[in-house]
Formats: C-alpha cells, sequence, structure tokens
C-alpha cells in the first residue's frame, strides 16, 4: 500500500481573479477531494492559519478547512467541510480583527453576526448542522466567503480597501523579484 504524505500547496495572494469567482458545488465526493481537504489542513497549519478554503489554493470548488483552537496544550481540532452555507444567523454582531492568508500581514475589524447555524458535509458523506459562536462563527463566515469569490477587505471602506491593495500589488512584486 502507497504511502502517501499530505502537501503543502500554494496559497493564491491577493489581487489575483480566481479568488474573486464563486465556487462550485461539490456534486460527489471523492478519495481526490478527500486528500485536496488533507493538503489543504497540512497548509493551513503551516502557514499558520486557522482557516483556508479551496480557491486559496486554486481550486474553485466548496470546500473549507478550519481549526480555531489557539491555546497552547489544547488538542487541535480539524474541521473539514464540503458544501458548507450558513442557514441562519443572530440578530447580535461581533467585531473581530481579521486577516487572511490570501492578504498576509494586514489585518482590519470586521463586524458579522456573531452566531451562526452551519450546515455542511463532512469528508465521510455525512450531513450536519451546527451552531458556531465567537471566533468559530467569524472564521466560517470568512471562509464561507470566500466560495461567494469574497473576501474581508470587501467589507471595508473603498479607500481602506484600495490602500491594502496596493500594499498586495507591491508585495506580489517584491516577492516575484525575489
Ligand atoms: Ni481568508
Amino acid at each position: 500500500m502507497a504511502y502517501m504524505t499530505d502537501m503543502i500547496r500554494p496559497i493564491l495572494l491577493h489581487p489575483d481573479p480566481r479568488l474573486k469567482k464563486p465556487a462550485a458545488p461539490i456534486a460527489d465526493l471523492s478519495d481526490a477531494l478527500r486528500a485536496l481537504a488533507d493538503d489543504m489542513l497540512e497548509t493551513m497549519y503551516d502557514a499558520p492559519g486557522i482557516g483556508l478554503a479551496a480557491p486559496q489554493i486554486g481550486v474553485l470548488q466548496r470546500l473549507i478547512v478550519m481549526d480555531c483552537v489557539k491555546e497552547e496544550g489544547e488538542a487541535p481540532r480539524p474541521m473539514v467541510m464540503f458544501n458548507p452555507q450558513v442557514v441562519a444567523t443572530s440578530d447580535t454582531q461581533s467585531v473581530y480583527e481579521e486577516g487572511c492568508l490570501s492578504i498576509p500581514e494586514q489585518y482590519a475589524e470586521v463586524t458579522r453576526p456573531a452566531e451562526v447555524q452551519v450546515r455542511w458535509i463532512d469528508r465521510d458523506g455525512h450531513q450536519h448542522e451546527q451552531e458556531f459562536s465567537g471566533l468559530w462563527a467569524t472564521c466560517v463566515q470568512h471562509e464561507i466567503d470566500h466560495l461567494d469569490g469574497k473576501l474581508f477587505i470587501d467589507y471595508l471602506k473603498p479607500l481602506k480597501r484600495q490602500m491594502i491593495t496596493r500594499k498586495m500589488v507591491k508585495l506580489k512584486r517584491e516577492r516575484a523579484r525575489a
């Protein structure tokens, strides 16, 4: 039996047209998609980050991974969600300073519903529905946004968004030269 190791995939950086496109629903789970999810978790932990959406590695399919456990010594809680969707949101809002692996070193406060009910399919094809709050709620909404071609900077005022985009263009130019 072949032994396969997970692969760290390159993460696309904003601005990139692939980060602005809606991702396609996943019709059938396959071993290839499960392997992709494993690669995404590996890539996310390596970055390090707390969430990653498939479009961020150039795959326009509705798949996200996340693990918002941050406390030292606490067991990791990797989550893989195929076709995740927000089915209900709380009226109460919360504000978090968000970042994104596709927009490194840029952070800004974003207001979102404090609690969300999310439905998804797990790696074994089972449907789940669960309520998320706190950082998990923010993270899952941020990642699902990626599947709709939406970035956290799209919530910011145009001037702030343009400033971050200019910095990113510069960063990408520097990296291309290096
Ligand atoms: Ni992101």
